[in-house]
């Protein structure tokens, strides 16, 4: 039995789209942070028969049944049991399947001694949810094409730069479109869409430069940028993906007044309607204690950056 813990990760220069054809490829690059404070634990053993738990209930999920399809194809692995649970809502919003998958493939590598490395995790998962090929990873984290091959890497070590990060949640409830639908809907109707595809390199090089110069200015900016760019694609798809309520406009607004009276904050938000607030070192406590009174909040979540996925134990530690 192997088990493995993984957080999610926020992206600050988001993926949204995919290349046609076979591997779950990315049609963008991305840029993200991963964040301690929610953790996904995954527990995997041999079995009879394969079984999924999620949060103790048996589930049914057609994109872990084709990962551990492929992965038991490659490395000729018997039947498993699978139980995960996450200490936050799942598929709201909060990245659980970037954490879920990230983790999946750390146990089962754990569990069957594969001796896979970092990279190959991070391709294995990314099969599972692109976004979980950055969850691999602590700190800050790209996910991009280089010589031909989609690879996610760590861009700069959590201690290096220890940005804090406050989550406004606003809905606990599943979200109505799921990102691989929402974003195969994006592609297909928005008349954005390939504006969103031409311009989100040049975001890219931005937030990477930014984060290797410590520019939270610069940070800032794109990262906001990015955020809206991809609420306006989603918008602008037909039927339209509308992820917001009421309570993330007004913690966006929450999160504008604290910036302009000097915080060193900004907020981004992915498939879902949370808000999540990333500020500067030693800015946390400030931040939360305003988000959680901002109308509609229903509670707040604090965490730093976080580690990359691991196994649990670690005596069965491999990276
Ligand atoms: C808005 O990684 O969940 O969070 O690859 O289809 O599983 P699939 O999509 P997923 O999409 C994440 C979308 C996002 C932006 C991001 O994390 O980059």
């Amino acid at each position: 039995m192997a088990t493995a813990i993984a957080h999610p990760n926020i992206a600050l220069v988001k993926y949204w789209g995919k290349q046609s054809g076979s591997g779950n490829l990315p049609a963008t690059p991305s840029v993200s942070i991963t964040v301690a404070g929610l953790t996904t634990t995954t527990r995997v053993v041999a079995a009879d028969r394969d079984s999924l738990r999620i949060d103790g209930q048996v589930r049914r999920d057609s994109k872990v049944n084709a990962l551990f399809d492929a992965m038991q194809d490659a490395f000729e692995l018997p039947p498993i049991s699978i139980e995960t649970r996450n200490d936050f809502p799942t598929g709201a919003g909060l990245a659980s399947s970037a954490s879920g998958f990230a983790a999946l493939v750390t146990a089962i590598d754990g569990e069957f001694d594969l001796g896979l490395t970092p990279q190959e995790r991070s391709a294995w998962s990314r099969r599972g949810s692109a976004s979980a090929a950055r969850s691999i990873f602590g700190g800050f984290a790209t996910l991009a094409s280089g010589d031909g091959t989609w690879t996610a890497t760590e861009l700069l070590a959590k201690d290096a730069w220890p940005l804090e990060v406050v989550i406004a949640v606003t809905a606990e409830t599943p979200k109505p479109v799921s990102s691989s639908e929402g974003m195969e809907r994006s592609r297909t109707t928005s008349p954005f869409y390939d504006a969103w595809c031409r311009s989100t390199e040049a975001d890219f090089e931005t937030a990477c430069r930014a984060v290797a110069e410590r520019d939270f200015g610069s940070l800032s900016e794109v990262a906001e940028h990015s955020c809206l760019k991809l609420h306006a694609l989603m918008l602008s798809s037909r039927p339209a993906l509308l992820y917001w309520n009421q309570a993330t406009i007004k913690a966006i607004e929450t999160v504008r007044r604290l910036r302009e009276a000097g915080t060193p904050v900004f907020y981004t938000i992915d498939a879902g309607p949370q808000v999540k607030a990333v500020c500067a070192p030693g800015q946390g406590g400030g931040v939360a204690a305003v988000l959680a009174r901002s109308p509609g909040v229903l509670r707040v979540a604090r965490g730093g950056l976080g580690d990359g996925a691991r196994i649990a134990d670690d005596t069965r530690r491999r990276d």
